[in-house]
């Protein structure tokens, strides 16, 4: 969604600008703008379309050594240039660009414009601009805090004023916003992946909290101008992780880093002497685990797939109850929170609306809920009560991959914990260790058959519709590949249980109508087979995902794409790759811009 950059410092600010949305690309976007300060003159580009358009539109030798940036993804207002941020007062003193959304802007702008004010865009976001001005008497901090307490709403947001050149003040509620500490020059932006090519040192504001900043030095301080003084923290990713090392798109290289990334989330948990996992972001004792009664998951899109995978797996290698719920729809049914619970919230980008509000809610409750993400330093794992980190590398494109499997490694790491306290011997705990150890290389031996699943998919690409269909562990896998297919290659695709589709989605079988299954290697395998000859009888084409060496199978459909063995529980890891590859190579058939299909976001800021 949204992106901010800001920058105060000695170089040209267009550069820095340009280069830090190109870096916010991945989060979806459909306009972009920059506003560049020379002393007083403010320069004001802003295009419909992508930071190529941009680039092409902004001077060569455009003079300004501070500014602001943006990348917009409408929601107020249709998508075009006038619409798109900075956007200003109608004197042009003021400059604002804005993540969130205000919720009583029309309230605000109909009073502005009865003062006299004129509005020029259909934006929220013009009244910020406009209520700065209406308040500045020669301090940005001041204006900017008096503007804010009018507000209703989210935003993360970036202001300068011509009066105060060589100034940027940021400020956040709801929608993230982080500093960069360089030498002799700032950095502010909605996402480190903007200023990691410049600097490591960030400091990381919470809600209620604005920034003031120049090349030289910044200030922190809340609505009340009250001083705060925050912790500097590095960023630890890399910047060659956020290049595509190879590979023609984000999302083929995160498909093919699976095995490392699932790697990386289990490195340092397995503790093979006590034949356990370590989990030690948790911030809980043993007692306190032991009296876990239940555990919920809540998230959403692909992260609560995972969480539906760590839910089946908690109740049946734990027996402990567990459900994974939408964050979506748990934040408004007044959920009934009991002490007994475990809550964790899964998101890879730590920023998601949905899951941040539904975590707020149950904390209002008194749950104690846990992270599982992967961006470091994101709202959800400062604000959750532990958690873990999936360790899986910035997650550029916009379809999720690597974050699933390192999200589902998680619960695997956390199920063997829950396990061995209460049922499972050292030696059920050994041998588990020792098979979810063998996972990385499995994974890249899937990755190996990857030219299998492309043949495949380049033959299927030109279907409309598409089912794919799994059971127990395998059902969200199923419906975590229709999602895949779905968002990237615009291919309608539904998931179902396999066992579901006699109930209704039979109907949708003729030719034309591809259906998916995942065929488990344990007492389910002859109830999907069945399931898979009722679709034959009805004329569909089946494409099979099957296990090495299960032949049967062979004369049953029309497609097989393998994979390895391994034990029963194991396989989603194993059958969600193909799945991934089969999207990925249907969309680009297709001529699809795989890394941002159209209309979505990478991390969902707003409900
Ligand atoms: C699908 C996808 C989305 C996200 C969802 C939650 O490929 O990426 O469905 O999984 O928007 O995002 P996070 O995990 O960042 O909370």
């Amino acid at each position: 969604m949204c992106g901010i950059v800001g920058y105060c410092g000695p170089k040209p600010a267009s550069d820095i600008l340009l280069e830090g949305l190109k870096r916010l690309e991945y989060r979806g976007y459909d306009s972009a703008g920059i506003c560049v300060g020379k002393g007083e003159d403010f320069q004001i580009i802003k295009k419909k379309g992508k930071i190529k358009d941009l680039r092409e539109a902004v001077p060569v030798n455009l003079a300004g050594t501070f500014g602001i940036g943006h990348t917009r993804w409408a929601t107020h207002g249709e998508v075009n240039d006038v619409n798109s941020h900075p956007h200003t007062n109608d004197t042009g003193e003021v400059a604002v660009v804005h993540n969130g959304i205000i919720e009583n802007y029309n309230t605000l702008k109909n009073k502005l414009i009865s003062e006299g004010h004129k509005f020029q865009t259909d934006t929220d976001t013009e009244v910020i601009a406009h209520l700065i001005a209406k308040m500045y008497h020669g301090n940005l901090e001041q204006a900017v805090r008096e503007a804010l307490y009018l507000l209703k709403g989210t935003y993360g947001l970036a202001v300068m004023h011509k009066k105060e050149p060589g100034k940027i003040v940021g400020a956040r509620n709801g929608s993230p916003l982080v500093l960069g500490v360089g030498d002799g020059e700032m950095f502010l932006a909605s996402d480190v992946m903007a200023m990691m090519a410049h600097t490591k040192d960030a400091v990381y504001l919470e809600d209620g909290e604005l920034v003031s900043m120049t090349k030289d030095s910044y200030t922190m301080f809340d609505l009340d101008a009250r001083h705060i003084e925050k912790e500097v923290e590095k960023i630890t990713w890399e910047l060659e992780q956020l290049e595509k090392g190879g590979y023609r798109t984000f999302m083929e290289k995160e498909i093919n880093e699976q095995s490392q990334s699932i790697k990386r989330a289990f490195q340092g948990r397995l503790d093979l002497d006590g034949a356990t996992a370590h989990l030690g972001g948790l911030n809980m004792s043993a007692k306190q685990l032991l009296n876990v009664q239940r555990v919920e998951v809540v998230a959403a899109g692909t992260s609560y797939y995972a969480g539906m995978v760590g839910a089946y797996l908690l109740e049946r290698l734990a027996r402990i109850p567990a459900h994974a719920e939408l964050s979506s729809e748990v934040r408004y049914k007044n959920p009934i929170v009991e002490p007994s619970t475990l809550y964790f919230v899964v998101s890879q980008s730590g920023e998601t609306a949905d899951t941040l509000y539904a975590m707020r809610e149950l904390q209002r409750k008194g749950a104690t809920v846990l992270g599982v993400c992967n961006a470091v330093g994101a709202t959800i794992p400062r604000e959750s009560d532990g958690g873990v980190y999936i360790h899986s590398g910035p997650e550029i494109a916009v379809a999720s991959t690597k974050a699933f499997t390192s999200q589902i490694s998680v619960f695997y790491l956390f199920a063997l914990l829950i396990a061995r306290m209460r049922h499972f011997s050292f030696e059920e705990g050994y041998g588990f260790i020792r098979e979810l150890d063998r996972i990385p290389a499995l994974v890249g031996q899937v990755l190996q058959r990857a030219e299998k699943v492309k043949e495949i998919a380049l033959r299927y690409a030109h279907h409309q519709n598409f089912l794919f269909l799994g059971r127990g562990m395998l059902y969200p896998v199923a419906l975590e590949g229709a999602l895949k297919l779905k968002e990237i290659s615009y291919i309608h695709a539904e998931g179902y249980s396999a066992a579901e589709i006699k109930h209704g989605p039979i109907a949708l079988i003729n030719e034309e109508t591809p259906s998916v299954f995942l065929v488990p290697d344990d007492g389910l395998r002859d109830k999907v087979i069945t399931s898979i000859k009722e679709v034959k009888a009805r004329g569909g084409k089946v494409i099979a995902v099957a296990v090495d060496g299960d032949e049967e199978i062979n004369d049953i459909v029309d497609e097989i794409i393998r994979v390895p063995k391994t034990i029963d529980l194991f396989y989603p890891f194993l059958m969600v790759v193909p799945l991934q590859l089969f999207a990925f190579y249907a969309a680009e058939e297709l001529g699809r811009d795989v890394d941002q299909p159209r209309n979505l976001a990478k991390s969902v800021t707003v409900e």
